[in-house]
C-alpha cells in the first residue's frame, strides 16, 4: 500500500517556454499519478515500462492509481541495471509499446531508477516520431538528477550515453516514499548527487545537508525538503542551458575524475556511479585547493568530511579491489574529455558553492596529483 500523505507536494517547474513541466515531491504522491495524467492529457493511455525490481514494489500500485482515474495502462518489463540501456532492450521496448497499440497521443511512464528513465526517455523520443512521457522516479539518483532536465539515452559499445536525445518528460512525479524499498547503498549513491548541489552552488544547502543528513535518510520532510532543493537546482541551471552549451557543464562537479575511477572499475558493483562522483568530487576539491590553490584546505577538508561521515568513498584506497595505475587513469580521462593543447576542462571550486568551468586545466598538474594520490594508498 502506498504511504498516506503528509504534506502537501512541493512543486518546482523547469521552465522551458512549451516544454515547461513540473517535478512534484512528496511522499504517498504515487496514488495520484492517474488524476494528474488525466489532468494533463485527458483521454490518454499509457504505457509504463519498469524493471523486475521495481515492478515487484510498485508496478501494482502504479497501475491501480491510473485504473482509478480511467487511464487505460500496459507494462513493459525489462531486467534490472544498466545492461538495459542497450540496442536490444530498446528494441524490445519500442517493438512492445507499438504492439500495445500505443498512439501518437498516448503516453509512456518511466517507473524506476536512472536506467528506465533513460531507456523509456529516449524510446519515447522515437517511437510514431515522439510519444510524452511521464518520469516517476524510484531511486534518489533520479529524484534529484537523471529524472530532471531531459537528457535520455543508451549505452554505445565505445561508451554510455553515447545513443540519446534531448526529449523533456511532461511531468515528473516524485514520490519519495518509494525510495523506502531502496537498498541503503544505492540511496547513500544517490547521495553523493544530492550534496552536489550544495557543494557546487548552494553553500547554506550544504550546510543545512550536514546537520540533517540523518533525517534525509531516514525519511520525512527533511527528505522531501533535500529533494525539493536539489531538484531546484537542476532545473535552474536546466532552463538557462537546456543543451549543456555552458553551465549545465557544473552538473559535472565530480564527474572527470569520478568517470575515470568508475571506468577503471568496469562499471561494476565494485563502485556505483554516485560512490565513484563522492570520491571524484573530493578529489576536485583537493586538487582545487593544493594544486590550484583556489581554497583553503580547510575548507576542502570540510566537504570531504561530509562524504566521509555519510559513508561515501572520498580516498582511493577506499575503492575496493586493485587500483588502476596513473598512466591508465590519466588515457581515461583523456578518453572522456577533449584535451586541447595539453589541458582539460574541468569543474574546479574556489569555496564550497562555489564551482566554476576552468578550460585551461594543465594535464601534467592532473597527473602530479593522480601519482601523489596513488602514492597515498
Ligand atoms: N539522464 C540524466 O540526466 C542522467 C543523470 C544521471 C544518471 N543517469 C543515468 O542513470 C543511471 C543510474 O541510475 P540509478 O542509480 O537510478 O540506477 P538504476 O536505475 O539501475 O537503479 C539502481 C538499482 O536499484 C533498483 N531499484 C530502483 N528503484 C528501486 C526501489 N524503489 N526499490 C528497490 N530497488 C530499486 C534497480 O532495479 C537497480 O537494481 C545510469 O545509467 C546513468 O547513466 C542519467
Ligand atoms: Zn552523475
Amino acid at each position: 500500500m502506498t504511504a498516506p500523505v503528509r504534506n502537501d507536494p512541493t512543486i518546482v517547474n523547469v521552465a522551458l517556454g512549451a516544454r515547461s513541466y513540473d517535478i512534484v515531491i512528496g511522499r504517498g504522491l504515487l496514488a495520484s499519478l492517474g488524476a494528474r495524467i488525466a489532468a494533463l492529457r485527458p483521454g490518454a493511455k499509457a504505457v509504463i515500462v519498469t524493471d523486475d525490481n521495481v515492478a515487484r514494489y510498485h508496478l501494482e500500485p502504479a497501475e491501480a492509481a491510473l485504473r482509478h482515474a480511467g487511464v487505460a495502462s500496459s507494462r513493459v518489463i525489462v531486467p534490472a541495471g544498466e545492461a538495459s540501456k542497450s540496442y536490444r532492450v530498446f528494441e524490445q521496448v519500442c517493438e512492445a509499446i507499438i504492439a500495445s497499440r500505443i498512439e501518437r497521443g498516448d503516453l509512456a511512464i518511466a517507473l524506476g531508477g536512472g536506467v528506465i528513465g533513460d531507456l523509456t526517455g529516449f524510446v519515447a523520443s522515437v517511437v510514431r516520431r515522439g510519444l510524452d512521457y511521464v518520469q516517476v522516479p524510484t531511486t534518489l539518483l533520479a529524484d534529484v538528477d537523471s529524472s530532471v532536465g531531459g537528457k535520455t539515452a543508451i549505452d554505445s559499445a565505445h561508451g554510455k550515453n553515447l545513443i540519446g536525445a534531448f526529449h523533456q518528460p511532461i511531468l515528473v512525479l516524485a514520490d519519495t516514499a518509494l525510495l523506502d524499498t531502496l537498498p541503503e547503498r544505492e540511496f547513500r549513491a544517490g547521495y553523493a548527487e544530492l550534496v552536489k548541489y550544495g557543494l557546487l552552488g548552494d553553500a547554506d544547502f550544504f550546510a543545512w545537508l550536514e546537520k540533517n543528513w540523518r533525517d534525509v535518510f531516514a525519511g520525512g520532510s527533511a527528505r522531501d525538503h533535500a529533494i525539493a532543493e536539489s531538484c531546484r537546482a537542476k532545473a535552474a541551471i536546466v532552463a538557462r542551458d537546456e543543451r549543456e552549451t555552458g553551465d549545465r557543464a557544473l552538473l559535472n562537479l565530480g564527474h572527470t575524475f569520478g568517470h575515470a575511477l568508475e571506468a577503471a572499475c568496469g562499471f561494476s558493483d565494485r563502485l556505483l556511479h554516485g560512490e565513484a562522483i563522492s570520491a571524484g568530487m573530493a578529489l576536485a576539491f583537493e586538487f582545487s585547493a593544493r594544486r590550484q590553490g583556489l581554497l583553503p584546505m580547510a575548507e576542502a577538508k570540510r566537504a570531504i568530511r561530509h562524504l566521509a561521515e555519510v559513508g561515501l568513498p572520498t580516498r582511493l584506497r577506499d575503492i575496493p579491489g586493485p587500483l588502476p595505475s596513473v598512466d591508465q587513469l590519466m588515457e581515461l580521462i583523456a578518453q572522456d574529455k577533449k584535451v586541447k593543447r595539453g589541458m582539460l576542462t574541468f569543474i574546479l571550486v574556489r569555496g564550497i558553492g562555489a564551482a566554476f568551468i576552468e578550460a585551461g586545466v594543465d594535464a601534467r598538474e592532473v597527473r602530479v596529483f593522480l601519482s601523489e594520490k596513488l602514492a597515498e594508498q
